[in-house]
């Protein structure tokens, strides 16, 4: 059964994996290129999702992609659930039992990994990864660069007086984020505080 529902242009055509790292020729049935000899091979058109988590290296791989003519696509599992009103950058990965409510705002190459889900009202920025299972409820605000780890849970916020984490902060696997987390803060634990 496919999992992934990917923009038409995929059906019938190539699906590669992209690694310019130490990599097999082939992976889950599909050939791995490194980058160059992907911009180089000759397609009609090619457009490329970003499946690196941590928000920094994501940003950079895209930009590079962007500065290369790249387009980008989006990889969505056929259950996920997307409600009224959400709005969803370009280059975004929803994986398996995804759900966004309703009146969602998200920015750029946003990754929602397994179990995830975001409240109504919330307005998350470019290069934000929610790790599995992370709990959004409504009324937040993350800004760009944004990393949650497993299984993190973030209270509510109020209409007009949003939870906000800031830009790059980093939420560890498990906290109860209960109150705003400064930009660049790394915070754990119930009730979240940040790490010393
Ligand atoms: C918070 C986090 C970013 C910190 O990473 P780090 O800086 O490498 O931290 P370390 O592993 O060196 O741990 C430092 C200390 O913090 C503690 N700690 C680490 N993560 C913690 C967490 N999520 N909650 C509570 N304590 C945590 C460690 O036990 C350690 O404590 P000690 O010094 O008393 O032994 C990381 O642990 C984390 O939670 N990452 C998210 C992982 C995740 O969700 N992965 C999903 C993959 S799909």
């Amino acid at each position: 059964m496919p999992f992934v529902r990917t923009a038409p242009f995929v059906r019938g055509g190539r699906v590669v994996f992209v690694d310019d790292g130490a990599h097999p020729s082939v992976v889950n049935g599909h050939d791995c290129v490194d980058y160059q000899k992907f911009l180089t091979d000759a397609a009609s058109r090619k457009r490329i999702v970003v499946a690196i988590s941590d928000p920094h290296v994501r940003a950079r791989v895209a930009a590079k992609c962007v500065a290369d003519g790249v387009e980008f696509f989006e990889a969505r599992a056929e259950n996920v659930i997307v409600m009224d009103d959400v709005s969803i950058g370009e280059g975004a990965i929803l994986s398996p039992f995804v759900t966004i409510t309703s009146n969602v705002r998200i920015g750029r190459h946003y990754h929602a990994n397994l179990y995830s889900y975001v409240e109504h009202d919330c307005v998350i920025g470019d290069f934000v990864t929610f790790a599995p299972g992370v709990h959004c409820n409504g009324n937040v605000v993350i800004e760009d660069h944004v990393y949650v780890g497993a299984g993190a849970m973030i209270k509510q916020g109020k209409p007009g007086k949003p939870l906000v984490i800031g830009r790059g902060a980093v939420v560890g696997m498990g906290a109860v984020v209960t109150r705003d987390v400064p930009a660049g803060a790394t915070v754990v634990g119930n009730p979240a505080r940040a790490m010393r």
